[in-house]
């Protein structure tokens, strides 16, 4: 039998001593608790702690964000990936600033509507800043949950989700933000994807998954998604100074950040038709990566052009310019870019 009150009494105890440290729990800031949940979505714990002392340093209050450019935001951002996060986050402090007289809105409903704060962040600010009763589900807790009630509904699919938060709903009515956080914490330290702990289980008592043997079953997640590779092709061009040739992205992914200039192998313009010149290219890569996003995975291979360019010798669009490379911290680059900016820099 499921006893409610006794599995929330062994699961928070067990969170009260377990607990990991963390900087965003030693405060009550709602703005760092904000932030440091929207840095954890798709990102580990001890990647982000560095992160979110920078940033709050550097961006103390919701005013001091809201008054920077984004190019600086982005900066205090870079190489933790899914950029849109952090443009979102900014659009939504600056409504914060302009619309909410600063403060963040302690109406779950207002929240809710500021820019990028899904179902998610919503429960796991107003519940961990405010202790209002809305209960998080994240990865972590959809694996618990569905071990818990041994249950095999598909977790991609929008009523999950919103049967686990009304499931989850009478145990967020006190304490939310501690239960969250345990059934979060439970998730990331014990009830992990592979080989969880359930020896060590504070809850094992109540989990069906575990009494009929399925807990490595569990979730379900059924609409896998089939990642599209596309190709990449990235040109290090360089000029009579040693700088190096970049370009701001003008698309979606990864819009306004910096790269070397990259076109996809199969389509026609290149960085002679973009420059409209006759640049000469290494057969051969001189270095290959991968790069994953949520939904593609780019192949990247990258070329060298045999001789340096004249800068007279080329009118550069407005979205290039030359860098030297003791420059590159003035540059956003993603992930992909810093890698290879590595490569060439430790390969002459
Ligand atoms: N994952 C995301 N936010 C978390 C939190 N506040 N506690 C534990 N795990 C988390």
């Amino acid at each position: 039998m499921f006893n409610e009150q006794k599995f929330k009494n062994n699961l928070v105890t067990w969170f009260d001593t377990n607990q990991r440290e963390m900087p965003w729990r030693e405060t009550s800031n709602p703005y760092y608790i904000w932030l440091s949940e929207v840095m954890l979505q798709q990102t580990q714990v001890k990647t982000v702690i560095d992160y979110y002392h920078r940033f709050i340093n550097r961006f103390p209050t919701i005013e001091d964000l809201s008054n920077a450019d984004e190019e600086e935001v982005l900066k205090y951002w870079e190489g933790l990936g899914y950029y849109s996060r952090a443009r979102n986050f900014h659009t939504a402090i600056k409504d914060v600033h302009a619309n909410h007289r600063g403060q963040v809105p302690t109406s779950p409903q207002v929240f809710g509507e500021l820019k990028g704060v899904g179902p998610y962040t919503q429960a796991a600010v107003m519940s961990i800043a405010f202790n209002l009763p809305l209960a998080t589900v994240d990865g972590n807790v959809f694996r618990v949950w569905s071990r818990l009630n041994n249950d095999t509904k598909d977790i991609k699919l929008q009523s999950t989700r919103k049967t686990y938060e009304k499931e989850l709903q009478p145990y967020v009515e006190q304490d939310s933000g501690t239960f969250n956080q345990a059934m979060m914490e439970l998730g990331a330290l014990v009830c992990t994807p592979k080989n969880p702990l359930c020896l060590f289980c504070p809850v094992q008592e109540n989990c069906e998954a575990f009494e009929k043997g399925t807990v490595e079953n569990l979730p379900v997640k059924t609409t896998k998604i089939k990642k599209k590779h596309v190709k990449q092709h990235v040109y290090i061009v360089r000029n009579e100074d040693n700088q190096l040739l970049i370009e701001k992205r003008m698309q979606k992914l990864l819009n306004h950040m910096w790269e070397f200039p990259m076109y996809e192998a199969d389509e026609a313009e290149n960085i002679n038709t973009k420059l409209n010149t006759n640049l000469q290219f290494s057969e051969v890569p001189i270095y290959k990566l991968k790069h994953q996003f949520t939904h593609i995975t780019w192949d990247i291979e990258v070329y060298l052009a045999d001789k340096v360019i004249n800068k007279m010798d080329v009118d550069l669009p407005e979205n290039m310019t030359w860098m030297h490379v003791n420059e590159k911290e003035m540059f956003n680059f993603p992930v992909s870019m810093s890698k290879i900016f590595k490569f060439i820099s430790t390969h002459g």
